[in-house]
């Protein structure tokens, strides 16, 4: 019924080289697929034929590309001494290095880096078995990642800490004298995971934080040592779910994952968990209205008060697990895992209508009636699959994507506020770019007949929006959507939250 397999995860050949070829092979191939997609959306091109065309540093590059999310149709070329010649990884980030202004002396390093990682997590898997849980097994199954990153999986985590590879490892438990905790809300689950000594509160770290940051330990941090269980790392890296208390553990990592040094700044430690106590009303309203909304609250942190590095370093958020969130046999299971491959049983449109009722509906009001804006990207949303593979839930989460619209909610002034915080504007921008353009795009290029699914997707919209009262007018009018511009924040080195935005066709337009 359900086929989750990344491309390239067939590569398990019978001979190790042949198998190591292929590896590299799929490996290249995603990152050129993965790097063309940004080209595509944020430099200027034409078409030509069957072709989309681009001219990247003088050099014209071809791509036969399907549908909003830019699925190719064959290999990507170049025009290469007078013939055509396929695109390597390497140089297609040569040629957008020609085509792109300025300098950046990390570029090339990081898109070859990703691959790299994404050919080994391919060659890893071969030996070893994704976990019997099938949500597990869904975030373990992002093995290309972001499908429109210029280097997805360019990250300095060893791979003995990688969801793509299975891994499974004990966190490290600190102990952290009771007077210099930091804390809010309710974190009682910490203390299941194992006892402190006298005198002390437990502190369980992820252990590759812990030997980024050990050298800045002083006396007052105790290592105690690995815990006794595993947990299983989730997409995201740094989120691990710990099976012992059946809680998702949210740690920093100072390390880069796509756009962001995945560090827990403090004003978002206490933001999520300020949001986590605000939102419980408003996903009540929405369950009430859509039934099958849920979501994953994050209802505490703990912290150590040792100057701001360790105080955000070692910073933990506590999060709801999703089985506890969905209802008895349904299966959560992430969104990005079903968009690298599955197949519904029965009609794919009576499919992907439930699944755009399930997943926009509830992103829309929470817009438009609470003044929330959710960050539903691929990453952030768990589907529900009842015993037929048919969508009944959407569960919602990270608390650090969530944001609160400005002037519709009653908060004090101060950092934490201003980082709960969008305007409208933004807001509406982020939640039309992961809604659509990130999460909904893949999820209908995956199922197929495009032209059938996304009338159907205005259908459901249009017909919500009068029923609740939602100002959808520009959004089922305009010519464009906003899609974020990957390639340009990396070139340019700047933090995520800068990232701009580069207009796409709007799928919800009527043909
Ligand atoms: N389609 C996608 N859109 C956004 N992120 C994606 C996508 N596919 C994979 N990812 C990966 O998922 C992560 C998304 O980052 P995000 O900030 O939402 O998560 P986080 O805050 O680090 O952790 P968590 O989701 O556990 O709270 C990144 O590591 C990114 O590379
Ligand atoms: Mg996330």
């Amino acid at each position: 019924m359900l086929l989750l397999g990344p491309p390239g995860q067939a590569a398990a050949a019978s001979a190790d080289t042949t198998a190591e070829i292929t590896a590299d092979t799929a490996a290249d191939t995603a990152s050129v697929e993965a790097l063309l997609r940004c080209c595509l959306r944020e430099l200027p091109g034409w078409d030509d034929g069957p072709h989309r065309m681009l001219r990247l540093g003088g050099v014209p590059v071809r791509a036969r590309v399907r549908g909003l999310a830019l699925r190719f149709d064959g290999r990507p070329e170049a025009l290469l001494d007078g013939g055509w010649e396929p695109l390597t990884s390497d140089r297609l980030a040569s040629l957008a290095q020609a085509a792109l202004f300025g300098d950046n002396a990390e570029f090339a390093a990081q898109v070859a880096g990703s691959r790299a990682t994404i050919a080994e997590i391919l060659a890893a898997r071969r030996n070893v078995a994704p976990p019997a849980d099938p949500w597990l097994a869904s975030e373990q199954a992002l093995v290309a990642g972001h499908p429109c990153h210029p280097s997805p999986k360019s990250r300095a985590v060893p791979l003995a800490y990688a969801p793509e590879t299975h891994a499974r490892f004990p966190l490290r438990l600190l102990a952290v004298r009771a007077g210099l905790v930091a804390e809010e809300g309710d974190v009682s689950a910490l203390d299941r995971i194992a006892a402190a000594p006298e005198g002390y509160v437990l502190l369980p770290a992820h252990p590759y934080q812990v030997e980024l940051l050990a050298p800045d330990f002083g006396a007052d941090l105790v290592d105690l040592g690995p815990a006794p269980a595993d947990v299983v790392p989730t997409s995201s890296v740094r989120t691990v779910y710990d099976p012992l208390i059946d809680k998702c553990l949210k740690f920093s990592l100072n390390v880069r994952i796509t756009n962001c040094v995945r560090k827990n700044a403090w004003y978002e430690l206490s933001g999520a968990v300020e949001l986590s106590s605000r939102l419980g009303p408003v996903f009540a309203d929405l369950a009430a209205r859509f039934p099958g909304t849920a979501w994953l609250p994050e209802p505490g942190y703990r912290s150590v008060r040792l100057g701001t590095r360790l105080l955000e370093g070692l910073g933990v958020l506590i999060r709801c697990s999703p089985w506890g969130r969905c209802a008895p046999g349904v299966t959560p299971i992430l969104a990005g895992a079903l968009a690298t491959g599955f197949t519904p049983l029965g009609d794919p449109v009576a499919w992907w209508r439930a699944y755009v009722e399930r997943v926009a509906l509830p992103v829309l009001d929470a817009y438009a009636r609470h003044g929330v804006v959710l960050e539903p990207h691929l990453q952030n949303v768990l589907i529900g699959l009842d015993a037929d593979g048919s969508p009944v839930q959407a569960v919602f989460r990270d608390m650090e994507g969530t944001k609160l619209i400005a002037g519709r909610h009653d908060l004090p002034p101060g950092r934490v506020s201003e980082a709960m915080t969008y305007d409208a504007e933004r807001g509406w921008d982020r939640v039309v770019y992961c809604l659509f353009v990130n999460h909904l795009a893949e999820i209908a290029a995956t199922l197929g007949g495009e032209e059938r699914l996304w009338p159907v997707a205005r259908e459901v919209i249009a017909e919500a929006a009068e029923t609740h009262g939602w100002p959808l007018d520009d959004l089922l009018t305009r010519p464009t959507l906003p899609a974020k511009a990957n390639l340009s924040v990396r070139w340019a080195r700047l933090a995520d939250r800068a990232a701009g935005y580069v207009p796409v066709r709007n799928p919800l337009l009527p043909c």
